[in-house]
């Protein structure tokens, strides 16, 4: 795993921003993973930013996201759907059939979930995954217990989660029980797999994930198995880590060519 650590989330953002650039850059056919949450908001306005003045190009850009509620329409505030399009697909030059974002209303969840994973194996497979964490060590909504190589399924949210969530549904009485989620086992075949973490509550979360054991009762401490997992923290999601200094270290010593 590689641990960035920044003195703040603008930093961070600013810099998986850049990774995610050169990525568009470099692939003809840029398949990305995206997720929603307060977690990836700045680097969804840095790549708008990007686009608006540095001309970043989407239009070859496929995506897929991480995840969605069960019986949310795409018009449903609350919706993933209405998260993407709101911050980041209506503001650049984007496909609408290049967009995938599982769908909370399909009739046959089964047969949906399988054929979106088909579809990311069209597509070429994920060329980078952006992740964010819960307070309980999700990634996606594979929440604890899941399947460290569990495909896109519905799951069933924890009292945790659905807390956390009830923001943005006015009510905690309005967040959905279930969401279809990408599993571990579909986030692990991604090419980079990009975890971004700010704040004190996510502290304890990214230092069981990172140094902690690999157990399923913190899904993102399967991320330890990916052979090009970045974690990207300000200093206060990295505050209970024990090798801090040695990141810090490791960081300012990098190579040229692996900067971005
Ligand atoms: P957040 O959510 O980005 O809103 O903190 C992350 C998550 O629960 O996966």
């Amino acid at each position: 795993m590689e641990v960035i650590i920044q003195p703040d989330s603008e930093q961070a953002s600013q810099l998986a921003a850049r990774l995610v650039k050169k990525i568009i850059m470099e692939k003809d056919r840029p398949v990305l993973g995206l997720p929603t949450g307060n977690t990836p908001l700045l680097l969804y306005r840095y790549l708008v930013e990007m686009h608006r003045k540095e001309g970043l190009n989407f239009s070859r850009v496929v995506t897929f996201n991480l995840d969605e509620y069960v019986g949310l329409s795409p018009d449903h505030p609350a919706s993933f759907h209405y998260f993407m399009w709101k911050h980041l697909f209506s503001q650049v030059n984007i496909r609408p059939e290049n967009v995938h974002i599982p769908d909370g209303l399909a009739s046959d969840m089964e047969a949906h979930c399988r054929q979106y994973e088909e579809e990311i194996k069209v597509a070429g497979g994920l060329d980078i995954q952006i992740l964010g964490i819960g307070t309980d060590g999700h990634i996606g909504f594979n929440e604890p217990t899941s399947s460290l190589s569990s495909r896109t399924r519905i799951k069933t949210l924890t009292e945790q989660t659905r807390k956390e969530n009830a923001t943005f549904f006015g009510a905690e009485e309005n967040v959905p029980y279930h969401a279809i989620t990408m599993g571990i086992g579909t986030i692990l075949e991604a090419k980079i797999c990009l975890l971004l973490a700010f704040g004190k509550k996510k502290a304890r979360a990214i230092a069981q994930a990172i140094e902690g054991p690999v157990t399923s009762m913190v899904t993102a401490s399967a991320l330890q198995f990916h052979p090009r997992a970045i974690i990207l923290l300000d200093e206060e999601a990295a505050s209970e880590l024990r090798l801090v200094n040695y990141y810090q270290w490791v960081y300012e010593h990098k190579p040229e060519w692996q900067k971005f």
